[in-house]
């Protein structure tokens, strides 16, 4: 840790002066014993050799109820108290998901006003989702780690993993989609890399955080089944695959708790059925009450608006354990997650990792990202890849094309290094043969001339680029409130038709989440769906648009062809009435809604074009070792273009005759390969019982029944040529 971020008051930790004196000894030491009678006296809980819970139990017992009770809440907005006799630093917690944020307070949310916390930002979460990479979201857990440890972080606030229920949720742009097996495999890869830096990775927001609208006191009420099915499977990944050691809990209720204290979902499912040994925290000001914060779970309360005594886990917590109220044994085990969540990041030992920041390697993850999270969403007549060499001019039009991203959206927002807007980009790779143009053609208070002088610049030249969509202003891609509907802000809808009417030769690239697209997508030959694509974006972008990069990326959620056809909104159950939002859709979420009920999506999930061709084929069915798989998918993909390319094999089961109601098809496995031209692979794809299974919510467990499945491989979840059927041959119960 760089010394000018140590706070003032901050002492080096003892362990390191004990450490010292201890060699100090052992040098004037005449003999070997006593250099062996030195070790020996060196706490358990600071010998690393000594097993977790071992040095655990052993600073729990060495710690005084008000130490105890100092490392269950906040004592700045982002950090707990240190602990000096006992070696114990300050605990430094950041946002979040796209890199490490910049300081702020410590007592306010304004910036700090360093010039030492500038990050990497990497693409949002919604664009990481559309890699479908998960040793990509290894590589960008792993760089955020390691700028987390160079900036002094010890717990990194991510990643965001709520599932997109309706298109409008101002945090869409921070989660990874709509797919609970999706989220899962790709935050668990994220969450290794980034706690292989000895740092912690915190997972959000558990659970059902899928509105901005009232978040703070919105009630879920939702059917067991889709809870078990669509909301928690990612964030069960994250514990059990992804081994995370914090956890933080939403703002909203669920059945009437808040769920920063929700007995059922903190102590009942994620600490008893999951097994999760790590600590459980309060989203900033999602505590609300000291017995339920003191009995149902919750271990760290941050952000609470009140002096940091007052935390309902600090005086009154310990008020309560002094007259008996609360059980001490209760104390001792939110003591003990946090000390192990401290002591597994190695935060007591002497060699923990350094850190890193602004590395080669982490500009090349967060392009990367951009590059294969990207998604070619339409290309007709091959209007994509643009060819530098007979173009001779474009305009790039839109106000997209130069504003700056990485900042916004709130908590997510970072202060990046630089950013690579995407007018940049396209001047840094049109080369000087090409002339191009720039005109803003929208803007906030939508004035006309810009409209004007942007339909004449398209006029002049051989193509357009147009650079519009979303942004992170208040009530578009943004915390703290939802969107008012998917409509193209600032007059955009008629801008791109005047667009294209000029010059049909107009590429459209948007930015940011879903938008409702009628009344322009058939009247133009390419449309790029470009997320927030971090601080490489623009080098990305134009890297894709000029076939430099085959775009690899594939919709991590669908896109509807207008607001009302998605479930929440055909059924009214957005955003709630009198506090509560019903999920009537049940498990009918995204996809599963589309295909059930035979509603043709604008695009599908999975969807996303390369500039080759793949050709699937020969799927055969074979048995597996009958416990971690049943059986393995196994096919050939082969690239029949002239062009190098990936392509995402997607898995979807379909159980024919269920005893329960289920999704016309369930995504259960896929697998990213990279194809050279003619090239030819065979992928395998392991299924294991649960990939067969729905929620049974009488039994209250998993049941895979012996039926006929359908097991559908190919492209996205509307395009898949090959099919089999497997029978399972018996039931099997899985606990949840
Ligand atoms: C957000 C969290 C974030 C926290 C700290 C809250 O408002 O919901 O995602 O980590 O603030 O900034």
């Amino acid at each position: 840790m760089p010394s000018a971020i140590l706070p003032k008051n901050m002492k080096l930790p003892l362990r390191r002066t004990n450490f010292c004196l201890t060699l100090l000894v052992a040098a004037l030491s005449p003999s070997l014993t006593s250099i062996a009678a030195a070790e020996a006296t060196k706490p358990a809980y600071l010998d690393a050799t000594q097993p977790l819970e071992t040095r655990v139990e052993d600073l729990l017992s060495r710690l005084t109820l008000e130490e105890k009770i100092s490392l269950l809440h906040a004592d700045s907005k982002f950090t707990t108290a240190a602990i000096p006799r006992l070696g114990i630093p300050r605990r430094w917690l950041d946002d979040g998901p796209h890199g490490v944020r910049e300081d702020i307070g410590p007592d306010t949310w304004a910036s700090a006003g360093r010039t030492d916390d500038f990050a990497t930002a990497m693409p949002s979460g919604i664009c990481l989702g559309a890699t479908w990479n998960p040793a990509l979201g290894f590589a960008e857990g792993q760089a955020i780690g390691q700028e987390a440890r160079w900036r002094g972080k010890d717990i990194m606030l991510g990643p965001g993993i709520n599932i997109l229920r309706t298109p409008l949720c101002g945090r869409n742009f921070e989660y990874l989609g709509e797919d609970p097996w999706l989220s899962g495999v790709m935050c668990s890869g994220y969450i290794r890399g980034a706690q292989s830096q000895d740092i912690s990775s915190c997972v959000k927001h558990f659970a059902l955080n899928n509105q901005e609208y009232q978040r703070g006191t919105i009630n879920v009420e939702v059917p067991e089944r889709a809870l078990r099915e669509i909301y928690l499977p990612a964030f069960k990944a994250a514990v059990q695959s992804g081994g995370v050691w914090s956890v933080m809990g939403a703002y909203n209720q669920l059945r009437g708790q808040h769920c920063c204290h929700n007995d059922y979902l903190l102590n009942q499912i994620l600490k008893t059925e999951w097994g999760f040994k790590g600590l459980v925290m309060s989203d900033w000001d999602g505590t609300h009450d000291t017995r339920q914060a003191a009995l149902n779970g919750l271990d760290l309360e941050m952000g609470t608006e009140k002096p940091y005594n007052d935390f309902y886990l600090a005086q009154p917590y310990l008020s309560g354990l002094k007259s008996g109220a609360f059980p001490a044994a209760g104390l001792d085990e939110k003591v003990r997650r946090n000390l192990r969540v401290m002591i597994a990041t190695h935060v007591l030992d002497a060699n923990r990792k350094p850190g890193s920041f602004n590395t080669a390697a982490h500009e090349n993850v967060a392009r990367q990202v951009a590059e294969e999270g990207i998604v070619l969403l339409k290309n007709e007549n091959h209007a994509l890849p643009l060819e530098a060499a007979t173009l001779k001019s474009i305009a790039v039009i839109g106000e997209n094309a130069i504003r700056l991203h990485a900042h916004g959206g709130e908590s997510s927002g970072i202060k990046a290094f630089y950013e690579i807007t995407p007018l940049q980009g396209l001047i840094n790779r049109a080369g000087r043969n090409v002339n191009l143009t720039f005109s803003e053609g929208y803007q906030k208070d939508g004035r006309a001339d810009l409209a004007e002088r942007a339909v004449a610049a398209a006029k002049a030249a051989d193509a357009v680029i147009y650079l519009g969509g979303l942004n992170h202003d208040s009530g578009f891609d943004c915390e703290g409130a939802d969107r008012k509907d998917m409509k193209l802000p600032y007059g955009q809808d008629e801008l791109i038709q005047r667009i294209v009417a000029t010059n049909p030769k107009t590429i459209v690239v948007l930015e940011g989440t879903m938008v409702e697209m009628d009344a322009w997508l058939d009247k133009v030959p390419a449309l790029v769906q470009a997320w927030y694509p971090g601080m490489e974006g623009g080098n990305a972008l134009a890297r894709v648009l000029f076939g430099d990069v085959n775009p690899s990326g594939k919709l991590p959620a669908t896109f509807p062809k207008k607001l009302a056809d998605s479930p929440a909104h055909a059924l009214g159950n957005y955003p709630g009435t009198d506090g509560t939002v019903t999920y009537a859709e049940g498990l009918l979420v995204g996809y599963r809604w589309f295909d059930t009920k035979h509603l043709e999506p604008l695009f599908p999930f999975g969807h996303g074009l390369s500039y080759t061709t793949f050709q699937y084929s020969n799927l055969r069915l074979v048995p597996g070792d009958g416990t971690k798989s049943v059986v393995t998918v196994q096919f050939e993909i082969q690239n029949t273009g002239t062009r190098t390319g990936a392509e995402v094999a997607q898995l979807y089961v379909h159980q024919q005759k269920p005893s329960l109601p289920r999704p016309e098809k369930e995504l259960k496995g896929f697998q990213k390969v990279l194809l050279q031209p003619g090239e030819k692979q065979t992928v395998a794809i392991p299924l294991d019982p649960m990939a067969f299974a729905f929620f049974d919510d009488q039994q209250r467990c998993w049941v895979a029944e012996p039926d006929v499945f359908s097991i559908r491989v190919g492209t996205s979840s509307r395009e898949l040529p090959l099919a089999a059927d497997y029978q399972l041959p018996a039931k099997v119960l899985i606990k949840p």
